[in-house]
Formats: structure tokens, C-alpha cells, sequence
């Protein structure tokens, strides 16, 4: 099914705009919303300020999110507190044709992928540059405990990937949980539920950035001809 956008060609911000928007359809009245972390959510938290006091509140998987919800008076409640959400609404650096993604160019990859747990649905928002073939292209964000990064990236070049740490003002960046991150560029994710396995039990891997287990049910992709919704 194709929303269809209005007639001007659309800047990628606007796309971004327009599938935040869209996502409200996916959010139960009297609910508890589980909210990701990126730009694309955040025109989705600000869409959500629209009809805040039709819902509850909701689970956040980042300071940024929690940050940006609570400045728009929208009550923020700790996932230990929920046993469960209806729907989880978040972007994705990459998503396939099955609703496999790669996630954490924002660093929030471990609360994403807790709260996309909880959640009964996954809906992922996206423009349509995020749409590929195959997950690998978008370096790989994996979130690593400190100590375990050089072992960590030792492993990645055996498979062929080019390990790098990232760095914010120069120094290694530190996540929500107090770890560092590794983006893995030069993989070619062919099986993403094999591959996500793999990795999460390598000693030292907080969470690998393949959503596979938690994939998305439903993608809201921004496109020039309108907002087009694949289901998983
Ligand atoms: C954050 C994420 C984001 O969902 C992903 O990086 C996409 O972000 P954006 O909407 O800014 O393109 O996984 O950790």
C-alpha cells in the first residue's frame, strides 16, 4: 500500500517527516508507545506530542529519546516496569526485503533491542535509502565492553570485516551503558539470524547491531511517490 506524498519532490528530511507521521496509525489509544532513538524518530516523538494525552506514556530506548519526550510532556516509564508493548516504532540504518535491519548508527542499539522485545510489533521508519538487497554495506555497529575491544575487532577481521572504534570529540565514544562501540564495514550479512547468534555469544559483545531476532513486522519507507508500507 502507497500513501501518496504531496506533489513536491521531497528533501530526505521531509520523508523522514512524512513516516513519523504515518507511524501514529500504528499507536494503540491508551497505550504505552515504545519509542527508538535517530532523526527519524524524532519526528516521530514530535508527531506523538500531537496525541499525547491519548496515550499512557512510553519506554524509551535512549537518553536522547527520553530527553526529547519528556521536554515535549510525554511521561517516560522504565521498561523493568512493563511486562509488554503493542508496538515499537523505530528507524534502521538498513532494512531488508524480510524486515531484517542493521541498527546503532545512533549508539542506542542494546536499549533498542530490549525494548523491541517487549514490544508485540516492531513498525520501523525509514526513508527509502535505507531499502537494500543485503545487510552489510552500512558499517556494522556493535556495542563491546571495554576491555574485549582489541579481541573483539580480531575476530570481525577474520571474517573479512574492518573493525574501527568509534570516536566522539576524539576520544572513544561512550553508549547510554557505559561501553564503546565497533563499526564493522566490509561484511556481507547473507543470513542475519545466523549471524546475530554468532556474534552475540563471542565473550565481550554487549549487542550486535543485526536485528533479526527482533526484525521489523512493518516498514513505513518514505519514497518520492508517498509513504510505502511492506509487511513482514
Ligand atoms: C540508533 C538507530 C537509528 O534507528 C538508526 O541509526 C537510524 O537513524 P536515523 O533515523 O537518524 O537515520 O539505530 O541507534
Amino acid at each position: 500500500m502507497t500513501i501518496p506524498a504531496p506533489s513536491l519532490p521531497l528533501s530526505q528530511d521531509a520523508l523522514k517527516t512524512l513516516v513519523g507521521q504515518a507511524a501514529l496509525h500504528y499507536v494503540e489509544p491508551g497505550s504505552i508507545v515504545g519509542v527508538g532513538t535517530g532523526s527519524t524518530v524524532n519526528k516521530f516523538i514530535d508527531a506523538l506530542a500531537g496525541i499525547k494525552d491519548r496515550i499512557r506514556g512510553a519506554v524509551s530506548s535512549s537518553e536522547a529519546s527520553t530527553a526529547r519526550l519528556r521536554a515535549l510532556g510525554i511521561a517516560v516509564l522504565e521498561a523493568n516496569d512493563v511486562a509488554s508493548l503493542p508496538v515499537y516504532i523505530d528507524g534502521a540504518d538498513e532494512i531488508d526485503e524480510r524486515g531484517h535491519m542493521v541498527k546503532g548508527g545512533g549508539a542506542a542499539l542494546t536499549r533498542e533491542k530490549i525494548v523491541a522485545a517487549l514490544a508485540e510489533r516492531f513498525v520501523c521508519i525509514a526513508d527509502e535509502s535505507k531499502l537494500v538487497t543485503t545487510l552489510g554495506a552500512f558499517p556494522l555497529p556493535v556495542e563491546v565492553v571495554p576491555m574485549a575491544t582489541a579481541h573483539v575487532a580480531r575476530r570481525f577481521e577474520a571474517l573479512g570485516g574492518q573493525p574501527r572504534l568509534r570516536l566522539a570529540g576524539g576520544v572513544p565514544l561512550v553508549t547510554d551503558n557505559g561501553q564503546h562501540i565497533l563499526d564493522v564495514s566490509g561484511l556481507v550479512i547473507t543470513d542475519p539470524l545466523a549471524f546475530e547468534c554468532e556474534v552475540n555469544q563471542w565473550p565481550g559483545v554487549v549487542t550486535v547491531g543485526v536485528f533479526a531476532h527482533q526484525k521489523a513486522g512493518i516498514c513505513l519507507l518514505g519514497t518520492a511517490s508517498g509513504v510505502r508500507t511492506l509487511s513482514f
